[in-house]
């Protein structure tokens, strides 16, 4: 049982039906709100209260509150699916709960327990639900939690007050040219994440750290950038919001090991039980990038792709750097790739058989 409702408190306020089908049109990914947003509160010494679903607008929020000054912030990002058969569901939306909460750890903010979080996500679903697209077209709605300190002070601790939010967004194709393989730019620069740092933490800051990396790749002609691992400039980490999986020419899936920089990301952790299902003897390795360029060029790693919530599984069609460029295969998307992301995408859209329970029921 969760302690906090989300009670709805203006259901009146909605957009027109027509305003809204027009969105869903084209939702592309994170440009467009529902008309609702739960919301709760924690006070030191007093624990989480103030639960309610309102409607999505803009926060009033002291230009002191400590996260504008300090980044003390966390969030999510997680998909409600429409199957068939009209009801909604989400997809292991506790491993994002237990993940919120090892953030909340490392960011030093309260940690909100899994059946506060679901239930947080199952109020704002409820509450819009005529937003959650059809399954046709792999639509999906986009949830996104987020949690920051709202208290007004500039001193340097922990914050005594914080907020939490669940907003959502329609959701089409991540990458603007949809499941198109990616090019991405191997930054020889900058790092996303170091030793001991939040890497592993789902946090504005790694966010905002790979923003330059990514306007670097752009400017040469990349659709994203890798990070390699700090310490020694070698291995992969991941790109700027996505883990990285090799799949090579005698059928073994690899990606790289969790090192506490890196994301533990829940699609990543899916794919490798899925992998595990169809033989594919995943391996969680360190993968030096220098060796996963040899590698591509000799043919013995056949595919690559980038995974996500958001992104789902897309493909890399090549690697540039400062020296040079690679293409992975023949550049297109590979079979393996887009079978895993069928298998996936089948079971969140109620396709395929949820074999390992992983599909919680929002409507
Ligand atoms: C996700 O896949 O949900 C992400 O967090 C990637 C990005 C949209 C931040």
């Amino acid at each position: 049982m969760s302690s906090l409702a989300f009670p709805l408190a203006d259901p009146a306020r909605r957009v027109a039906d027509a305003d809204r089908e027009a969105i869903r049109a084209a939702p592309g990914f994170g440009q467009h709100f529902t008309d609702f947003m739960a919301h709760a509160q924690w006070r030191e010494g007093e624990g989480w209260g103030s639960d309610e679903v309102i409607p999505f607008g803009p926060l009033q929020l002291s230009p002191a509150a400590a996260v504008l000054h300090y980044a003390q912030e966390i969030f999510e990002g997680l998909k409600a699916f429409r199957h068939e058969d009209g009801t909604v569901w989400t997809f292991r939306p506790e491993k994002n709960a237990e993940r919120l909460q090892r953030s909340a750890r490392r960011l030093a903010l309260p940690e909100l327990p899994t059946e506060d979080f679901i239930a947080s996500l199952r109020a704002v679903v409820q509450a819009d639900e005529p937003w959650v697209p059809s399954p046709a077209g792999e639509q999906s709605l986009y949830l996104r939690p987020f949690m920051f300190a709202s208290e007004e002070f500039l001193g340097v601790r922990a914050a005594h007050g914080v907020d939490y939010y669940v907003i959502a967004s329609p959701a089409g194709a991540y990458f603007p040219r949809g499941i198109q393989p990616l090019v991405v730019w191997i930054s020889d620069s900058y790092a996303r994440a170091g030793a001991g740092g939040t890497g592993a933490a789902k946090c504005g800051g790694n966010y905002a750290s790979s923003m330059l990396g990514k306007k670097e790749a752009q400017a040469n002609g990349a659709d994203e950038v890798l990070f390699l691992d700090s310490e020694t400039h070698t291995a992969i980490d991941e790109l700027s919001g996505m883990n990285v999986v090799v799949i090579t020419k005698d059928g073994r899936l690899q990606t790289p090991a969790l090192t506490g920089s890196i994301l533990e990301g829940v699609t990543r952790d899916s794919i490798l039980q899925l992998a595990a299902d169809r033989g594919l003897a995943p391996s969680e390795d360190r993968l030096v990038m220098s060796e996963v360029l040899d590698r591509i060029a000799s043919g013995d790693i056949v595919e690559m792709f980038a995974c996500g919530t958001a992104a789902v599984i897309n493909p890399i069609g090549e690697f540039r750097s400062a020296v040079g460029s690679w293409t992975i295969g023949d550049g297109g998307p590979g079979e393996v790739t887009m079978s895993l992301r069928e298998e996936l995408t089948g079971i969140q859209y109620g396709r395929i058989e949820d074999r390992h329970g992983w599909l919680t029921q929002l409507v």
